[in-house]
């Protein structure tokens, strides 16, 4: 007997999971209804005839469909025709990263207190299965730390910018001619889409409740095309990486851009791919990639969903591990940092920085500047020994109020 659905959301995602589903010969799927606000625009001659198009939500929320998929995104009203769905005793899947990641606790709450799936894999990595493997491929294991690369937007940006030497804002501009960045591309730049995701994967991965707002966010609009330079000097390249860990009740979360050597891994995720890396305390490493964006690839993974429910056939869900809300997260306790300055070149910068650096306890490992500055615009980079990241925000902040800059000073972590 096929699973019938009604698809929430015809957008990118949503015609893709259409698609999927149409396009299926096994019959264990069939696609009944297609809700989205002033349908009559998006009908499509592909879509079978049997299909209920539809701008009422209670035309779907209220027919007897077996599983509701919801791809519209944002936080309302999304929750509320969850919780309709989930009430009535229907499944549910979703992409919706943002729901999942802020109103995820209380949904899957509400999900096994009916005894009903609400399954989410689409909503970190696209087409990655990094949420089932995670619960179920190294449930094994205790995990300690998930780290990764969860953003293609700006991944892609970057990778640009390394590889064709472009500015910023041209990489921007590319990525939004080539569909790969929205025109407001603020959650991707600023970090938040990659939180929500970091937050997804602490729940399912290390069995932390985080709020995305305690996720430290840095922006990557402060990265130029000198940075790459530098990169490259030593033997690195910068990634927005995520990264999420637990050790002894300590929580440590941060999302943000990254030195990252040439060997680690995270580098070589290149364009709009993602990769995540689980530490385990018994397996190690394990790591997960593919692509993390765009209509089929997640379609893949909403479609992945539908399936494990049609062929478990009305068994019970599998309950999702129990999660606990650390007391607080901090940033990276400890790391090596790349510190880039722009100064008005004068006598004694050096001399100036090196008594701030001093006065913090943080040792220079080494100063680079490469040929070209000018008098009135001189780039150059000190990288600093590992040190506690409470004592470079200190000295940095001091380091911001001196005269000689030229724009503000970017200090980046070194991660492997
Ligand atoms: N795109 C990706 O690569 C990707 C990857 C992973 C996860 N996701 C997640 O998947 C979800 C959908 O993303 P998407 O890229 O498919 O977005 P999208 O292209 O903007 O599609 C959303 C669809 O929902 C409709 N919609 C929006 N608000 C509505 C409302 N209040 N009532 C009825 N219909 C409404 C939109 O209609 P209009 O045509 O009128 O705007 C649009 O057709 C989001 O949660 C997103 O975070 C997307």
């Amino acid at each position: 007997m096929a699973l019938t659905v009604g698809l929430l959301g015809f957008g990118t995602v949503g015609q893709a999971v259409a698609r999927l589903i149409v396009e299926r010969s096994d019959g264990l799927l069939t696609l009944s209804h297609i809700f989205n606000r002033d349908v009559a625009r998006k009908r499509v001659a592909w879509v079978p005839d049997a299909v209920t198009w539809t701008d009422r939500i209670d035309d779907v929320l209220e027919a007897d469909v077996d599983v509701i998929v919801e791809v519209v995104g944002g936080l309302d009203p999304a929750r509320t025709w969850h919780e309709r769905a989930i009430d009535a005793g229907r499944p549910v899947v979703t992409a919706n990263k943002q729901l999942i990641a802020t109103h995820g606790q209380a949904l899957l709450g509400r999900a096994a207190e009916r005894g009903v799936d609400l399954l989410f894999e689409a909503a970190v990595g696209g087409g990655i299965p990094v949420v089932r493997g995670l619960r179920e491929g190294i449930a094994g294991d205790r995990l300690t730390s998930v780290s990764g690369i969860l953003n293609g937007t700006c991944n892609y940006i970057l990778t640009r910018m390394e590889s064709a030497g472009l500015a910023f804002d041209v990489a921007l501009q590319e990525a939004q001619a080539a569909g790969f960045a929205e025109a407001d591309p603020t959650d991707d730049l600023e970090g938040y889409d990659a939180r929500a995701k970091l937050c997804i994967l602490a729940r399912v991965g290390l069995g932390l409740d985080l709020a995305p707002a305690d996720v430290p966010c840095e922006s990557i609009r402060t990265i130029s095309d000198d940075d790459f330079v530098y990169a490259r000097r030593l033997q690195a390249t910068i990634r927005q990486v995520s990264r999420v860990s637990a050790a002894d009740g300590q929580v440590e979360a941060r999302v943000g851009p990254a030195l990252v050597p040439l060997t680690s891994p995270l580098a070589r995720v290149i364009g709009s791919q993602n990769l995540i890396v689980a530490g385990g305390a018994y397996g190690r490493e394990t790591t997960f990639a593919g692509y993390g964006a765009g209509g089929f690839p997640t379609a893949v993974a909403v479609v992945s969903d539908l399936l494990a429910i049609a062929r478990r056939a009305g068994g019970a869900p599998a309950a999702w591990p129990n999660t606990t809300a650390p007391s607080s997260v901090t940033n990276l306790q400890m790391a090596p940092y790349y510190l880039r300055l722009v100064v008005h070149d004068r006598p004694g910068i050096i001399a100036s920085l090196a008594s701030i650096f001093s006065a913090h306890a943080i040792n220079i490992d080494a100063v680079l500047q490469e040929p070209g500055g000018t008098k009135d615009r001189l780039p150059f980079v000190i990288t600093l020994e590992a040190c506690s990241t409470a004592a470079m925000g200190q000295a940095l902040a001091e380091i911001a109020t001196l005269p000689f800059h030229v724009t503000p000073p970017l200090c980046l972590p070194v991660l492997a």
